[in-house]
């Protein structure tokens, strides 16, 4: 795979990302939202390959449990390792951060994501019932996912 280099998102820089976000999720968050989420608490990375962001990830701490809040990679660049290089990364740096418990939540149909997560040793916590609107119209249950990290 070619080199990746990562870099911090700011506010200053977050534009390409945002659009990756966008390119990712059927119920994108506003701007603002985004945006918020490049603040306290919070570490946001982005990857450049090939001479463009193609993927991005967003982690929040609270003491020593990490949550990943959300991680994209631009539609046509899956597939290719790079999902896995952003967890790679975003676990380098729950390490460099003292994380003992890591979490995320993943919509139930989101079998690529799921997969991905399991190869990185995350279980199934819990199920949340109709947690996020459907595409289709609708709600789908959440999977709470965790992995003890110490
Ligand atoms: C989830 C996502 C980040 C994975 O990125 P990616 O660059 O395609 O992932 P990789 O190529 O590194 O693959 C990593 C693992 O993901 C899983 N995976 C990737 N593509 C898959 C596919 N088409 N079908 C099933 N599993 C797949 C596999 O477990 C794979 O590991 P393997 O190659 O050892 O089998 C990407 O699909 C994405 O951006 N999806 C939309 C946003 C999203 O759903 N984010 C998660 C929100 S909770």
């Amino acid at each position: 795979m070619a080199e990746i280099v990562f870099s911090r998102i700011t506010p200053q820089n977050y534009h390409r990302a945002f659009q990756v976000h966008g390119e990712c999720q059927a119920f994108p968050s506003s701007e603002q939202t985004f945006l918020s989420c490049l603040g306290n608490k919070y570490f946001a990375y982005q990857a450049e390959w090939e001479q463009q962001i193609a993927g991005f990830y967003v982690g929040h701490q609270v003491l020593d449990e990490l949550t990943l809040i959300d991680i994209g990679v631009s539609p046509l660049m899956r597939g290719k390792g790079l999902g896995r290089r952003l967890m790679e990364h975003f676990e380098q740096q729950c390490r460099q951060r003292g994380a003992q418990q890591l979490w995320l939540e993943v919509r139930e149909s989101n079998s690529v994501a799921i997969n991905l997560y399991q190869a990185f040793d995350f279980a199934e916590i819990e199920h949340r019932k109709n947690y996020y609107p459907a595409a289709g119209g609708g709600w789908e249950d959440a999977i709470v996912m965790s992995k003890m990290f110490f």
